[in-house]
Parts: C-alpha cells; structure tokens; sequence
C-alpha cells in the first residue's frame, strides 16, 4: 500500500501495548519507529548513574547538568529501534526495575520534557515516522497527520502487564501491578507539564477485546479511509 511519508503518533494509557503495536505498525508500512518514553527513561538511567538521583530523591538542578551533554540517540539495528548512550546501547538496562521506578517524577520535569521533545523533532526531521508516548499527538507533534490514542480496561491491561513479568521470572502480584498501572496512569494524566491527553483529532484505538491482528486490520482499514487508498478509478467523478 502506498502510504505518504507523514507521521503518526500513538498516544495512551500505560500497558496498552503502544509500542508492539507501533513496532508492527513501522515494520508492515516501512516507518521509522521512535519510543518516546525510552528517551526518558536514557535520561533516569544516566542520573541514576552519575547519583544525581539516589535514595528516593531527585536533585533537579544537577539532573540537568547532567542531561545537557548526555548524547541519547537511536540506532537501526536488525529491523529494531534500540536506545543509545554515546557509543553504548542501553536498551536492557532502560527497562530495568530502578530507572522504572523513577522515570515518571523525571518525566514530569518542564526542563527535561523540552529537552527530550527537541531531541525527538530532530531524529523525527526525516519524516515517516511513527512515535509513540503521552503527548506526541497533543505536544510534540500537534499536527501529526495520524493520531491514534490507545486505551483498554485497566483490570486486562493489569493481566497482560502481569503475565509479561511472570514470564520473565519477575516475582510480582496482580494486585501490586494494577496498583502500579493506576499510579502511573495518574501522574501522566495529572502532571502539570503536557500531561497524558487524548488529542481532539485522534482516533481511539480500545484494545481491550482486540488481538494484535486485528489491531493491525484496524489500523489498515484507517489509513485506507484516510488516504483514499480504497477508492477505485471507476468510483470517482
Ligand atoms: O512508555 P514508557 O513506560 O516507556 O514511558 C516511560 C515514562 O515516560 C512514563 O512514566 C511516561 C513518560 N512519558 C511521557 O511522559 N511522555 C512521553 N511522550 C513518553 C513517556
């Protein structure tokens, strides 16, 4: 299908799978996919290093000097998008249990968003991109030529989030992750600065029913209204 090079933003609540669907998304039609919340969490990650954020605490000021010259950047590889520091990839170590712990009090940092958001207009500057996050279709990229906003009920996406950890050996409960998920989804709605909102303009995506195949049919079934890719020479006038 010949889809323009635009962008796309994929907004929504946590553990709604945005970024599996935004990875298939960049893979069937060619996209470039950028993981918003990972640059977050590249910046938790190298405060938590330099001990800029230590014992529950978070030391603003010296958060920013350390952010300022950090070079965050993404790498292709293998078909995946990974985050890199410098010449390190920190992928692995951006979803660990610390800098999970942290990355939303540094998210909701004014400094840090601004720093992050003019990271992510450059990487973007080539276009086709799609980018997923909280306020990519509302902050970042308002005139995004496709929003999508991803929602589902919190007790399934407490389930899904709670059989990835136990797969991953993660010793947890139901009840602590739907806690979690509820904590997070408050403090992004909530935070003063750009804080999680479905864009006027977006198309909700609820996911709560829906497998990851019929996302995609979904998903296939909008870019075809969008672009008119589903009208035939013979039914125009
Ligand atoms: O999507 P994620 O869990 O990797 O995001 C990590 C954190 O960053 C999460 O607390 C939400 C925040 N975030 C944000 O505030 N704005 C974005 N555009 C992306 C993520």
């Amino acid at each position: 299908m010949n889809i323009p090079d635009i962008i796309i933003a994929v907004d929504g609540y946590s553990s709604t799978g945005k970024s599996t669907f935004a990875k298939l998304i960049a893979t069937e039609f060619a996209f470039l996919y950028l993981d918003s919340g990972a640059m977050y969490r590249g910046v938790t990650l190298a405060g938590l290093e330099a001990g800029v954020i230590a014992d529950g605490k978070i030391d603003e000021a010296a958060l920013l000097s350390v952010m300022q010259p950090l070079d965050l950047h993404f790498c292709q590889e293998d078909g995946a998008t990974r985050l890199y520091l410098g010449a390190r990839c920190i992928e692995k170590e951006i979803r660990g249990w610390e800098v999970s712990q942290y990355v939303s009090p540094v998210s909701a940092i004014a400094a840090v968003r601004s720093w992050v958001d003019d990271k992510l207009h450059a990487f973007a500057a080539g276009g086709r991109v799609i980018m997923d996050g909280r306020d990519i279709g509302t902050t970042v990229f308002p005139n995004a030529e496709l929003k999508i906003f991803m929602t589902a009920d919190e007790q399934v996406r407490a389930r899904r989030r709670y059989d990835e950890l136990a797969a991953k050996g993660e010793k947890t409960t139901l009840e602590e992750v739907l806690a979690n998920l509820k904590d997070r989804d408050y403090r992004d709605s909530h935070r003063e600065t750009s804080p999680l909102r479905q864009a006027a303009d977006a198309y909700v995506l609820d996911n709560t029913h829906m497998t990851l195949h019929e996302e995609v049919v979904w998903m296939l079934g909008l870019l075809q209204g969008k672009f008119g890719l589903l009208e035939s020479p013979g039914l125009k006038c």
